[in-house]
């Protein structure tokens, strides 16, 4: 696999140019990394018009991908981003507003994405009650929905994985929308290692025509790198769409370094990374085993990740993220139902081991009862749009029973909207911002 992005920095990096052009730190090692920043200098490509290097990079990226991939060194916001401009000008061209039913779980990308670009959202609530992290759509479900729905959706949009590990049936689900002649649109920012099981279970080969994978979540790739992914079988002019769409939402100074990470990354995905990744989810499989034989329920099955719904072993997940933190291991996420780890093919044996140990000699006490508080379906108002742009004024959440949420009101690990802008906050969602530790939030002034 070639690398040619990596090539033409290190060459330039190696011939000592006087950088009399951006970055400021001139290639100089200020910092420690600099020598390697580079910008879009004569033979470096430009990402958004890419002939050369990029173009030859992302066409390393498509092969292994097997579809129409493209860079993003904004991550999968600005992929997202793209994805819901390109139905909405697919839409366009059928004459419609914009129309999408998304699935509740939505990253906040997406409702910033609806803010900006103003289309309609139906939001599909989960088929069971569980965490508003997930949100459980079987294939039959969503027919009912769509056959239901007064107006057929442009796309359907899924997050998956979710943040507990969840994943969508995709095949069934891109089924049901094609046969209603609906684009499948899914954020599978937490999956790009899907695609290199040794059977993929990437969103695109399992039938969806557009999706994004944040390549930092789960490959060695620097923060900010991501994949659009086109599907071959998606409208034809999507692909060739993609550049516009990512520009619209992209800085005009793309980070080289990002883009040197998912070059390299094409040849550390191609050298052996599907071996790599079949030892690691044997090596979890049978940490997960031995966590159930202490007493830890687990949720989701996603392959590398662990999701602990921590209560009936006696603990909120933030009291185990806690006792963890002190004996140095850090989760990815914790609330006050779970708590989620993350491991990839750099986690070592040592690691793996002293992980599954430091958990396990944590003692089970008596099953935490309280339950979270009920995830209420607030009713909306006003449109996404008309409440992000609205004057408004920050209040503590007892008192913003009966407002109007103005912008999204979310931590970030997970940003998965509670409650969404131009929605009415009721007293159920007060209980949900409380549960979760949100004391004040933006309100329509
Ligand atoms: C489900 C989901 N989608 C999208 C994103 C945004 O990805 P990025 O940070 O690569 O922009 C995240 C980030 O945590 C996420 O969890």
């Amino acid at each position: 696999m070639t690398t040619p992005i990596c090539d033409f920095v290190k060459k330039y990096t190696e011939k000592q140019t006087v950088r009399l052009h951006m970055p400021g730190h001139k290639g100089k090692n200020v910092l420690g990394f600099e020598h390697m920043d580079i910008t879009e200098i004569d033979g470096a490509d430009s990402l958004y018009e890419a002939e050369g290097i990029i173009a030859q990079s992302e066409a390393n990226a498509s092969q292994l991908f097997g579809c129409n991939t493209f860079y993003s060194a904004e991550g999968s916001s600005q992929c997202i981003r793209a994805m819901l401009y390109l139905v909405c000008v697919s839409a366009e061209k059928s004459n419609g507003r914009p129309f999408i039913m998304a699935a509740r779980n939505a990253h906040k990308t997406f409702v910033s994405a609806a803010a900006l670009m103003d289309f309609d959202v139906e939001w599909i609530y989960p088929e069971h009650q569980n965490s508003y992290l997930s949100c459980d759509i079987s294939a039959q479900y969503l027919d009912k929905l769509i056959e239901q729905s007064v107006r057929k959706p442009d796309a359907v949009y899924l997050t998956s994985p979710d943040y507990l590990g969840n994943v969508a049936d995709i095949k069934q689900i891109a089924q049901v929308c094609h046969k209603h002649g609906t684009l499948l649109v899914v954020d599978n920012a937490h999956g790009a290692y899907l695609k290199f099981l040794p059977q993929s279970q990437h969103p695109i080969d399992m039938g969806a025509d557009l999706c994004c994978d944040s390549a930092h979540k789960t490959l060695p790739v620097l923060t900010g790198g991501a994949y659009l992914h086109i599907s071959d079988k998606a409208p034809k002019d999507m692909a060739a769409m993609a550049k516009n769409a990512l520009v619209m939402f992209g800085s005009t100074s793309p980070s080289y370094l990002i883009m040197q990470s998912l070059d390299m990354a094409n040849r550390y995905i191609a050298d052996g990374y599907t071996e790599k990744l079949e030892v690691l989810t044997d090596k979890i499989d049978k940490i997960k085993s031995a966590l159930e034989q202490c007493g830890f329920t687990l949720a989701g099955t996603e392959k590398l990740k662990l999701a602990i719904s921590t209560k009936p072993y006696g603990y909120t997940g933030s009291e185990l993220a806690q006792i963890l933190a002190q004996k140095d291991i850090v989760c990815e996420f914790s609330d006050p139902d779970y708590i989620v780890f993350m491991f990839t093919p750099q986690t070592d044996d040592d690691q793996l081991e002293y992980f599954a140990r430091t958990l396990c000699s944590i003692p089970q006490k008596a099953a935490v009862t309280q339950l979270p508080p009920k995830f209420s379906k607030p009713q909306t108002v006003m449109s996404v749009r008309q409440a992000a742009f609205s004057k408004s004024e920050k209040v503590a959440v007892e008192d913003a029973e009966g407002r109007i949420l103005a912008s999204a009101t979310v931590g970030c690990p997970p940003a998965v909207p509670i409650v969404v802008c131009g929605e009415k906050i009721d007293s159920a969602a007060v209980e949900c911002f409380k549960y979760y530790g949100t004391d004040s939030c933006r309100v329509v002034k």
